[in-house]
C-alpha cells in the first residue's frame, strides 16, 4: 500500500538487536511509496550492515560524525532537514537518553538536533530496560513534546529469551505509524465509532451462521480515521487482524446483539456511527445448549430463525440522533444506487457507502474496493476501484471537513 508516497524518510537506526530489521523496513518503506535515507549509531553498524541498507536504499549510508562529505556541504543538518520525517527505529535507551538530554555525539543524535522534523520514535529494547524509571522519564519527556510520537512497543519473545514489552514492531505498524504523524489532523476532537467485520450467530455450543466479512474495509477505515486525528473505538466482530494504529479503543463482540450493547455503551462519547460491520440479519430462534445431534433435527432439518436488531435503524431512532452523524454501509449484488438510497432514507442516515459486492475482486475480503458514496444532502460520488487501504484514505477525507465543522475541537 502506498501509505508513504512521495514521502521522504530518514531511517536512524540505533544499536539494539531489532537494527538486524532495517533492511526489510527500508524495503517495506520504499514499497510503501517513500524515499528513504539511514543514519546508523557505530553501535548499529556492528548488528547490520552498511552495504545492505545502501542497496535497498539506493542512497548513501551516514555513520560517522566526522568523515568528509563529497561535496563539503554540512551533511548532519541537510538531512534531516530535507526528510518529511526522521522514524527513529529501533531506538535504544542510549539514544532516547541522548535526545532527549540534548547530546550530539554521533552522527544521528546530531540530525536529529539539527533539525525540526517531526520524529517518530519507536522504542526496541530488554523489558527490563524499558521498565527502568529513567527510561520511562526520558521517554514520558520526548512524548510530551509535539515533535515526537512514540510508537508503544509490542509484546514478545526478546532476544534476552524473555517474554515481554520491547520489541520492535513489524515494519507494516512502523509504516502506518509514519504515515499517521504525517497526515494533517482534520478531526481531532472527533468521536468516531466505528463497527468491522461480521457478527456469528450461535446455532449451539459449535456451530454458528456468519457471512463472508473479514473486517478489512472498517480496519482500513479505522485506521485513516485515526490517522486524521479522530478518537476512534473500533467495535470488531471475530476478525483476525491486528489493531490499527491510532485506535483509542477496541471492543471485540461476537453477535448482533453484542454489538448492538458495544454501540449503545459508547453511543454517549460517539459523536459519528460508521457501521461497516456485515451484521447478521438472521439468528436461530433458540441457542441450543448441547451439540445438536443430526438424529435430533427431524424430517425436514429446518433451522427456525428470527430477525436480530437493526443496530443502525435502532440507534437513528433514538432522540438524541440530531446530534450525531450515522454513516452506513450497503453491500449489494443488483440496482446498487436504489438500494442504496432506499437504506439511507430508510435508516435516517447522514451518508450511505454502497458497492456492488458480484463484482468479481471487489467487496469481501483484503484488496480492492470500488464505492459509491451518497449523502442525504443528494450528493452523489463514485470511487473508482482502488485498495481499499486507499479507497479508506480517501473516504475519510472526503466526509472530513463536513464531520470537523459540525464536530471538531475548533467547530
Ligand atoms: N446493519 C445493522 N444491523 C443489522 C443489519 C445491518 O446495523 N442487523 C447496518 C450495516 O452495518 C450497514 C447497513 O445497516 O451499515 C446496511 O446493511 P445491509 O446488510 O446492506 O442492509 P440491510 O438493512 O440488512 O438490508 P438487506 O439485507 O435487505 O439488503
Amino acid at each position: 500500500m502506498d501509505h508513504l508516497r512521495d514521502k521522504r524518510i530518514l531511517l536512524g537506526v540505533s544499536g539494539g538487536i531489532a537494527a538486524y530489521k532495517a533492511p526489510e523496513l527500508v524495503r517495506r518503506m520504499r514499497d510503501a511509496g517513500a524515499d528513504v535515507r539511514v543514519v546508523l549509531t557505530p553501535a548499529a553498524a556492528r548488528f547490520v550492515s552498511t552495504l545492505s541498507l545502501e542497496v535497498v536504499s539506493e542512497h548513501p549510508v551516514g555513520v560517522d560524525l566526522w568523515a568528509p562529505s563529497q561535496d563539503s556541504r554540512i551533511v548532519h543538518t541537510d538531512v534531516g532537514k530535507d526528510a518529511d520525517l526522521i522514524v527513529l527505529a529501533p531506538a535504544t535507551a542510549d539514544l532516547i537518553a541522548r535526545i532527549r538530554h540534548g547530546l550530539a555525539d554521533d552522527l544521528l543524535a546530531t540530525t536529529v538536533m539539527a533539525c525540526r522534523t517531526p520524529v517518530l520514535v519507536c522504542p526496541s529494547m530488554n523489558n527490563e530496560m524499558l521498565g527502568n524509571p529513567f527510561v520511562r522519564e526520558n521517554l514520558a519527556a520526548l512524548e510530551a513534546d509535539p515533535r515526537y510520537t512514540l510508537l508503544q512497543p509490542g509484546v514478545g519473545l526478546l532476544a534476552c529469551g524473555v517474554h515481554g514489552p520491547g520489541r520492535l514492531p513489524d515494519p507494516p505498524e512502523i509504516i502506518e505509524a509514519a504515515a499517521a504523524v504525517l497526515t494533517p489532523k482534520t478531526l481531532a476532537g472527533v468521536r468516531v465509532t466505528l463497527s468491522a467485520g461480521p457478527t456469528r450467530e450461535a446455532v449451539d455450543p459449535v456451530r454458528f451462521l456468519t457471512n463472508h466479512s473479514t473486517g478489512s474495509m472498517g480496519f482500513a477505515l479505522a485506521r485513516a480515521f485515526a490517522a486524521a486525528g479522530a478518537e476512534v473505538t473500533l467495535v470488531a466482530g471475530p476478525v483476525s487482524l491486528r489493531t490499527p494504529v491510532g485506535v483509542a479503543q477496541r471492543l471485540d463482540v461476537t453477535s448482533a446483539a453484542d454489538l448492538h450493547a458495544a454501540v449503545a455503551a459508547t453511543w454517549d462519547q460517539t459523536d459519528v456511527l460508521v457501521m461497516t460491520a456485515a451484521v447478521a440479519d438472521l439468528r436461530p430462534a433458540t441457542v441450543a445448549a448441547h451439540k445438536v445431534k443430526k438424529s435430533e433435527l427431524g424430517a425436514g432439518m429446518s433451522l427456525p430463525l428470527e430477525r436480530t436488531v437493526d443496530v443502525l435503524a435502532a440507534m437513528s431512532a433514538r432522540p438524541d440522533r440530531a446530534g450525531k452523524a450515522l454513516v452506513g454501509f450497503a453491500a449489494e449484488t443488483r440496482d446498487v444506487e436504489r438500494y442504496a438510497r432506499e437504506k439511507l432514507a430508510a435508516k435516517g442516515l447522514d451518508w450511505i457507502v454502497a458497492n456492488d459486492v458480484s463484482t468479481e475482486g471487489v467487496g469481501f475480503g483484503p484488496g480492492d474496493n470500488a464505492v459509491l458514496l451518497l449523502g442525504a444532502d443528494g450528493e452523489a460520488r463514485p470511487f473508482a476501484r482502488a485498495p481499499k487501504e486507499r479507497l479508506a484514505t480517501e473516504l475519510v477525507a472526503t466526509l472530513a471537513p463536513s464531520l470537523a465543522r459540525r464536530f471538531g475541537r475548533d467547530g
